[in-house]
């Protein structure tokens, strides 16, 4: 059950007055550069300045004395009797053109309270249009030339990574594929209406609390990497947290079992910027490889893998604490005291489901000695395919070894032509020197040896991980047009030598067949099954985690389009699935449209984080595809027609 003690406790409430109308200027401290200094905590964290701007009971109260009509628009949730029923018989969201939607008035209104935080979406690409007045032919060029670049699409409210579920209504004219819409054209399509710039939490009260009244849509948008296009949709209201920056670092932090040092950080920093700030304080910290990607947002809500992983787990296993605005409207504390069972759902349970996380407290590690190794390995006509597969075998042999070593590898396999291309983007061996990792890799460098592998590795030591990791994985693209599936294959099939024959033939199987391929070779720590959180439990036996991918580009017909995507979901992932019964696979890098999800990215937790959903979010303000409980929710219209497209209407079942 929820408890309110926390919140109580605070004494810091910044309400803002009304008569003000822009009553949130809000100063915090600045990034990274500018991070507190320490202080020793042993109860709770303390609030950020951010999160001391709050819509209370008060406010409330204040603004309804003030006789402004409309204001019960923005007042948190009363009761399940009266609105929320009339909610419940409305079959879609409210979109433009229903009798619900705001009027100009009101969202001037909303934008007056949120200190004028409101940004109605305009596509980056709309440069690249003469019917949007923002169209400008340089910028259109530098869009274009950086379209790729997630450093600087992410700077955009609304730009997302996999605009295929958004069905692709803005792009540049010479990305735009030749299949979906009538030529190049721009429509602001799946993008959101408006976006709230969020800079304090009061803001993401009001959002919550306006479009729960509504029954609008709401998305939350970090960095917009997600996969699955989780943070975009028609005609929504989306709340932007990129610009949370906020971090602090603290010596000792004491809460449960735990003493020692840690990180809040704000739901907007990124993966770099928490590495660079665990190097400046002699610690290390659990996340992911992709530099720009979200640290607090979808990765660690999601679960969360790292280089890191296989000496200490996942990074929702290092959440200590957080801050999350829930469906009703209300901010809270969630810890292993305060809301338990938020704290227990939102870590590993997925973004965009019960609330906006605004901050989280996570675990730092002692700073460590990091050793990696990165090298290419090219077909020719000497080392042929067959070859290269039994090099891959005899890797693959070891991979027991090699993550109960502590050791994370992160390798892909691709076409070049007709040759294979694979490359070991970074292999990593936290707390392990040089000699150690040679020597430990002895053995296979000398069966590699015999098989004549063309291979020249690059192999070094750092005396910290995040100069490890920053040399290692190199930035990745915002690729467009492509679909992705995966799976995780657990211990049993990498030491059983018939169950190993399998697994390797069905990776070569879909290779062959066109797809392509991202491997970790990666474990949970011993023990980690224990730890009470919502990650997939499939997470604590996998040995090696797989993604097949399939590529089209902008002149492919939507034939092969459709094809390809066909193929992967209802072709070869079954194939993966077969061998791995009862396992499951990463919700954040997984199929768009993965058979029995609620399984494969849930596992055992799915019918308790369904019940917590009903609890916590009974008016169904989150949703995002893949998120628990979109089974009672629908897009009406579908993409390659068997994708459900953001750029339509969500609808109750
Ligand atoms: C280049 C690249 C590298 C990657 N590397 C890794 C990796 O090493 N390990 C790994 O585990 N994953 C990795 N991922 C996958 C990554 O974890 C997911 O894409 C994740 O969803 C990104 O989260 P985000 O907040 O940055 O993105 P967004 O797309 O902005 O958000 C993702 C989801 O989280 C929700 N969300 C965001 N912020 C909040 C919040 N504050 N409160 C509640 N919900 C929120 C959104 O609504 C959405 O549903 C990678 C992805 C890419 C594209
Ligand atoms: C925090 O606690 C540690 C150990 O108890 C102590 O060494 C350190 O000086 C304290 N730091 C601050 C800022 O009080
Ligand atoms: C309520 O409004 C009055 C002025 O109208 C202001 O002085 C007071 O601070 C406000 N209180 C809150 C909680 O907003
Ligand atoms: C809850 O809704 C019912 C039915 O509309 C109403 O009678 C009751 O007063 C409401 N409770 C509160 C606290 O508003
Ligand atoms: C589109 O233009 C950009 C920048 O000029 C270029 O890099 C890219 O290759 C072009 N794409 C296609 C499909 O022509
Ligand atoms: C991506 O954009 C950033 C920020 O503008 C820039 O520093 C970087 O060089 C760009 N990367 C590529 C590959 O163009
Ligand atoms: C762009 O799309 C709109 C809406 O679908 C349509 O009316 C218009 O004809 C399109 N323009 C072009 C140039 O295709
Ligand atoms: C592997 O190949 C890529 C692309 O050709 C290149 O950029 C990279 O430097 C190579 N890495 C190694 C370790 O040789
Ligand atoms: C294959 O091996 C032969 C004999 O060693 C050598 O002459 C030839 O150059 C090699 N071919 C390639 C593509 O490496
Ligand atoms: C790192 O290695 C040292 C010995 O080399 C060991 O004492 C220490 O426990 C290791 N740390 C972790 C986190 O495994
Ligand atoms: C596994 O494959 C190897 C190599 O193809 C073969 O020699 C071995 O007999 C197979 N083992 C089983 C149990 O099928
Ligand atoms: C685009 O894909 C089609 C097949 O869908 C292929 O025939 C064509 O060569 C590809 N073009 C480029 C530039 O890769
Ligand atoms: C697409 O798949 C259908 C059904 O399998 C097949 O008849 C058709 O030839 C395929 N088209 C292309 C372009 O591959």
């Amino acid at each position: 059950m929820r408890s309110w003690g926390r919140v109580a406790k605070r004494t810091r409430l910044v309400a803002f007055g009304l008569l003000t109308a822009v009553p949130l200027a809000l100063t915090h401290t600045p990034v990274v550069d500018g991070v507190v200094a320490a202080e020793n905590i042993t109860d709770t964290a303390s609030l950020f300045a951010f999160e001391t701007v709050q819509l209370t009971d008060r406010v409330i109260a204040n603004l309804s004395s003030h006789q402004l009509s409309d204001i019960s628009l923005f007042s948190f949730r009363i009761n399940a009797s009266s609105a929320a029923k009339k909610r419940q018989s409305r079959k879609c969201k409210t979109y433009p053109g229903d009798a619900g939607w705001p009027s100009e008035r009101i969202w001037k209104l909303f934008d007056a309270l949120l200190g004028g935080a409101l940004i109605k979406t305009v596509p980056d690409a709309a440069v690249c249009y003469r019917d949007w007045s923002v169209f400008d032919a340089l910028q259109c060029q530098t869009l274009t030339d950086n379209w790729g670049n997630s450093s600087v699409r992410i700077e955009d409210p609304t730009a997302i990574r996999s605009i295929l579920y958004q069905g692709m209504t803005c792009m540049p004219p010479n990305m735009t594929a030749s299949f979906l819409g009538n030529g190049p054209n721009c429509t602001v399509g799946g993008f959101p209406e408006y976006t709230v710039k969020a800079t304090n939490v009061a803001q993401i009260q009001l959002a919550v609390n306006f479009a729960r009244e509504l029954d609008l849509r709401l998305i939350i948008k970090n960095t917009g990497h997600d996969f699955g296009g989780k943070s975009v949709g028609k005609g929504a209201l989306s709340i932007w947290t990129h610009h949370l920056k906020d971090a602090i670092f603290y010596e000792r932090y004491t809460t449960g079992s735990y003493s020692g040092p840690a990180f809040k950080f704000g739901a907007g920093i990124q993966v770099f910027e928490a590495n660079k700030l665990a190097k400046e304080y002699g610690v290390s910290v659990v996340g992911g490889e992709g530099k720009t990607v979200g640290h607090v947002g979808g990765y660690t809500q999601g679960g969360g893998h790292s280089p890191l992983t296989s000496l200490w787990g996942m990074a929702a296993d290092q959440v200590l604490s957080l801050e999350i605005v829930t469906a009703d409207g209300r901010f809270i504390t969630a810890d292993s005291e305060a809301n338990p069972d938020i704290f227990w759902a939102v870590r590993g349970g997925g973004g965009s489901t019960y609330g906006v996380v605004t901050s989280m407290v996570v675990k730092a590690h002692p700073k460590i000695k990091v050793t990696t190794m990165r090298y290419n390995i090219t077909t020719d006509a000497n080392f042929t395919h067959d070859k290269f597969w039994a090099a891959q075998r005899a890797y693959i042999d070891n991979f027991a070894q090699y993550a109960d070593l502590g050791y994370y590898s992160y390798f892909r396999i691709r076409h070049s032509g007709d040759e294979i291309f694979h490359d070991m983007t970074s292999w990593v061996a936290p707390n392990t020197s040089e000699v150690e990792f040679r020597t430990n890799l002895a053995p296979l460098f000398k069966k590699w040896a015999a098989l004549g592998v063309p291979f020249r590795p690059i192999i070094r030591e750092y005396d910290n991980y995040h100069d490890a990791w920053a040399d290692g994985f190199p930035q990745e693209p915002w690729l467009v047009t492509m679909r992705q599936a995966s799976r995780f294959f657990p211990r049993e099939n990498l030491v059983d030598e018939e169950k190993k024959n399998a697994t390797v033939d069905a990776i070569r199987g879909v290779f062959d067949e066109g797809a392509s391929l991202i491997m970790f070779n990666i474990r949970n720590p011993p023990d980690s099954d224990k730890i009470d959180n919502a990650v997939n439990p499939a997470w604590r036996k996998v040995l090696m985690f797989a993604i097949m991918f399939t590529t089209w580009n902008t002149t492919s017909s939507q034939e092969v389009a459709t094809n390809l995507s066909r193929k992967l979901t209802f072709e070869w992932n079954p194939r993966w699935i077969e061998l791995t019964p009862g396992s499951g696979t990463y919700m954040s890098e997984s199929d768009y449209i993965e058979p029995n999800w609620q399984q494969s990215f849930y596992g055992s937790n799915y019918a308790r984080l369904y019940r917590l959903k009903q609890e916590w979010d009974p008016d169904g303000v989150f949703y995002a595809q893949n998120a628990v409980g979109m089974e009672d929710w629908e897009m009406s219209e579908m993409i390659l027609g068997h994708l459900p497209s953001q750029n339509s209407k969500l609808c109750r079942k």
